[in-house]
């Protein structure tokens, strides 16, 4: 057998063959199916997107409003799902939340048989059409109010804000957030869909394969940056802080939130587009005194760290469109997982097409031959 040389965190080394997505790094490119980020932002929906991710080309006109149907219809949650998330903590992190009601999914769809495209579709549909119904009702409940049930009126993102805060949303505000869902549902080798493709390989069911990529996703070197990234404007307080806060970052050898990525050697595509919404954003609900602690960020971290590609991820914008929505910061993990579930079905469906189990190899780095020392003597 081949020996590698051991790269920490897998770095540089292809762990599947993927035509799901595509980033350059150095380009600042980002594709899904082969469509640039920039046009699907532009022209398509959450929906359609996802159906591309997962089923590798864009839909009919009549696979799409099947598709958008059988979501819709399929978005309640069943009684003891909502009586089983009614008696988690409300001090719990959304994220534990998330993951303890994907998993529980479950216990309800057990059958596995992973070799029918129909049992493949209701999985699908079930997933993208649950979570985001899962993540309001733990908001509601956490608040102690009954969770409002979906809207048939409404579409995905519509209905996700309308169950979050018991209001229809602001049409502009709802095109903005379905956008940011196209924009975090799919993301190449990442660490979450490593995870998801691990979890599929052993063709356990799709529910295990969300819940262990949605417990990956919850880290705050991955998704839960978002969070910390609002924490720390909210910190900074002032743009004259922005300089002083950075150089004191640097001299610690922390790592400023949102900035930086194992990929992009440039401002990341998504941030560029994420930073456009956050202002259409401003421009109809008001100015933000955190964006201009953010832009200011941005300038000082290119001036000290341009020089090793540091530049903002796609986290550093979207939680400040998340706060100008008023959303919960501890919710934006959990819709960065409504997005990315797109990306993990369409992985686990990869995997399933040409699987073999992972089972990578180590470099035992500990002793040999050591004696057993009996409890009294030790
Ligand atoms: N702030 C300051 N310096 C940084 C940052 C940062 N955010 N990111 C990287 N660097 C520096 C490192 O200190 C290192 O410098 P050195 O070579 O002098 O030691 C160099 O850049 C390379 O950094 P690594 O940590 O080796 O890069 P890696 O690819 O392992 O990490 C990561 C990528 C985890 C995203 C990192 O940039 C980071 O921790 N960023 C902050 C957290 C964050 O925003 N995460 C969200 C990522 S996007 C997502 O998951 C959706």
């Amino acid at each position: 057998m081949m020996v590698c040389e051991f790269k920490p965190g897998l770095e540089g080394i292809p762990a599947a063959q993927s035509g799901i997505s595509f980033v350059d790094g150095q380009k600042g490119l980002l594709e899904y199916r082969g469509i640039r980020i920039e046009e699907l932002a532009e022209k398509s929906n959450f929906l359609e997107t996802a159906y591309l991710l997962i089923w590798g080309e864009l839909p009919t006109k009549e696979e799409l409003t099947a598709f958008e149907e059988e979501v819709r219809y399929h978005r309640r949650i069943k009684y003891r799902i909502r009586d089983m998330m009614k008696s988690f903590p409300e001090s719990g992190h959304p994220m534990d939340a998330l993951q303890a009601s994907a998993a529980a999914l479950g216990l309800f769809y057990s059958r596995r048989d992973l070799h029918n495209p129909v049992y493949i579709r209701d999985a699908v549909v079930r997933l993208l059409a649950t979570i985001p119904t899962m993540i309001a009702a733990f908001q509601l409940m956490r608040k102690g109010n009954d969770p409002v049930r979906p809207n048939d009126n409404l579409d995905y993102s519509a209905n996700f804000l309308y169950m979050l805060t018991e209001e229809e949303p602001d049409p502009l505000a709802a095109k903005i957030f379905d956008v940011c869902l196209i924009l975090h549902a799919e993301h190449t080798m990442n660490a979450s869909t490593f995870s998801a493709r691990v979890t599929a390989s052993t063709l356990t069911d799709p529910y295990a394969v969300v819940a262990s990529a949605v417990g990956t996703l919850g880290g705050p070197l991955h998704g839960g940056a978002n969070e910390e990234v609002i924490q720390m404007l909210e910190n900074i307080g002032s743009v004259e802080n922005v300089r002083p806060y950075i150089e004191d970052c640097l001299q610690k050898k922390a790592k400023i939130m949102g900035f930086g990525h194992r990929v992009y050697k440039v401002k990341d595509p998504r941030a560029t587009i994420l930073q456009n919404l956050a202002e259409q954003l401003f421009a109809k609900f008001g100015q933000d005194k955190y964006y201009d602690i953010a832009q200011e960020m941005e300038r000082v971290v290119a001036e000290k760290l341009g020089h090793k590609g540091i530049y903002p991820n796609v986290d550093f914008y979207s939680g400040l469109v998340y706060r100008k929505m008023e959303i919960p910061t501890d919710l934006f993990t959990p819709i960065f997982a409504i997005a990315r579930v797109a990306g993990w079905l369409a992985h686990w469906k990869e995997q399933l097409a040409e699987n073999r189990i992972f089972r990578p190899t180590q470099v035992y780095s500990g002793l040999h031959g050591m004696e057993y020392t009996p409890l009294n003597q030790r």
